[in-house]
């Protein structure tokens, strides 16, 4: 197989370095990067503006069925997502999104429009996808996963400081217990919880710099393309 084939995947909780790791390993193999966290975030975004019952999943599908979401990526991976034509990106990350998304993520019917949309996306390979449910069931038969995971202090404190550049104003001890709170929610949902696939290399980025952890998926990627 060529290393252009690969599929990659990278689950794990919150604020454990997924997309940063996600999107330098596409940079690094010059691969597509597919963020599924944000399409999840632009659904309870659009919810949340048209004020639809965030309880109702037969409102909430027709809701996703009616929008566009595209993800752009620029030479970087960096990624800008456009909600029917409009730039959402920088709004994705306000706190009303956050509290709405895993409200939104826990409905079989909305998950399989999302895995069907996701899917087409790695239909050809050469992708790297990270989210909840990638590993285990969007991408089960992908060429090598990863699941990262941090301590819940360490999390925090990242999440603080991504949030704190992009201009929110937050406490820490709030911001933990939000996490800790999506967290419990994306383990306990019946349909595609977040767990770790079988097949998995587990990677605990407590105490790891991006670029070490970078390092240790390109080799691992790298040593399955041999
Ligand atoms: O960046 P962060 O880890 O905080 O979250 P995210 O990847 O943007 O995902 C936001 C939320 O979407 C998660 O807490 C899940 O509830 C949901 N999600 C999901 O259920 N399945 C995925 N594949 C990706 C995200």
């Amino acid at each position: 197989m060529a290393s252009k084939d690969l599929i990659v995947t990278f689950d794990g909780p919150a604020g454990a370095g997924k997309s940063t790791v996600a999107r330098l390993t596409a940079k690094a193999l010059n691969f597509l990067y597919l963020d599924t966290g944000s399409m999840y975030r632009a659904l309870a975004l659009k919810a949340v503006t048209q004020g639809v019952d965030l309880r109702d999943e037969e409102q909430l599908l027709d809701l996703l069925r009616q929008s566009q979401i595209v993800l752009e990526q620029g030479v970087d991976r960096s990624m800008r997502v456009r909600l029917d034509g409009d730039d959402v990106t920088d709004l994705l990350r306000a706190p009303e999104v956050n509290a709405s998304v895993s409200l939104v993520a826990e409905f079989a019917a909305i998950r399989s429009e999302m895995v069907k949309r996701q899917r087409a996306v790695a239909e050809s390979g050469g992708v790297v996808m990270d989210g909840r449910d990638i590993g285990t069931v969007v991408l089960p038969y992908a060429d090598v996963k990863f699941y990262l995971t941090a301590s819940l202090k360490a999390r925090a404190q990242r999440r603080f400081q991504e949030l704190k550049n992009l201009g929110y104003s937050i406490d820490l001890d709030q911001l933990a217990a939000d996490i800790q709170h999506r967290d419990a929610l994306d383990f306990s949902r019946t349909h595609s919880p977040l767990r770790r696939a079988e097949d998995a290399i587990l990677i605990d980025t407590t105490d790891a710099a991006i670029d070490e952890v970078l390092a240790q998926v390109l080799t691992e990627c790298r040593n399955h393309v041999r």
